[in-house]
């Protein structure tokens, strides 16, 4: 009894937190080949490791790669289109406490940086 209790609460938290999926977001409007080039022009490198964009070594942050398989943004936001983009819009508005600085640059930007993270793995 005891046994079949946990197996009924421990498999759903298994699957909740299951760090990987096998499917790619797509972003609304984004193109991934303006968000490779916007990713370089913005110098997200200066602090991320971002695969495919030229000197794009920091670690400032964490690596940028395989983000589509990735279930948080920073940890904590499920990582969906909206709050990918939003979050490299304006991060200190989600997470006060963070590191990564608001940089000014357009939502069109962000959206095509979110396509080209979802897309470049
Ligand atoms: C000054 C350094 C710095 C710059 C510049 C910077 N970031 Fe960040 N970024 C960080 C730090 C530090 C974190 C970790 C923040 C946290 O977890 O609170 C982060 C987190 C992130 C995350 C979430 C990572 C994860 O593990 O889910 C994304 C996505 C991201 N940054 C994208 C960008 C993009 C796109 C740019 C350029 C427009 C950029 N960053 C520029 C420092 C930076």
């Amino acid at each position: 009894m005891m046994r079949q209790l946990s197996l009924f609460i421990l498999l759903p938290l298994l699957f909740a937190c299951a760090p990987e999926r096998d499917y790619v977001p797509r972003v609304v409007d984004g193109d991934a080949d303006r968000g490779r080039e916007a990713l370089a022009r913005y110098e997200c490198g200066v602090c991320h490791v971002i695969p495919g964009v030229a000197d794009a070594v920091g670690k400032v942050g964490p690596a940028l790669d395989h983000y589509s398989r990735r279930s948080y943004v920073a940890g904590k936001f499920p990582n969906e289109p909206d709050m990918l983009v939003r979050w490299i819009v304006d991060a200190p508005a989600m997470a006060p406490q963070t590191a990564m600085p608001a940089i000014s640059m357009s939502e069109q930007d962000a959206r095509d940086m979110a396509a080209y993270l979802y897309e470049s793995d």
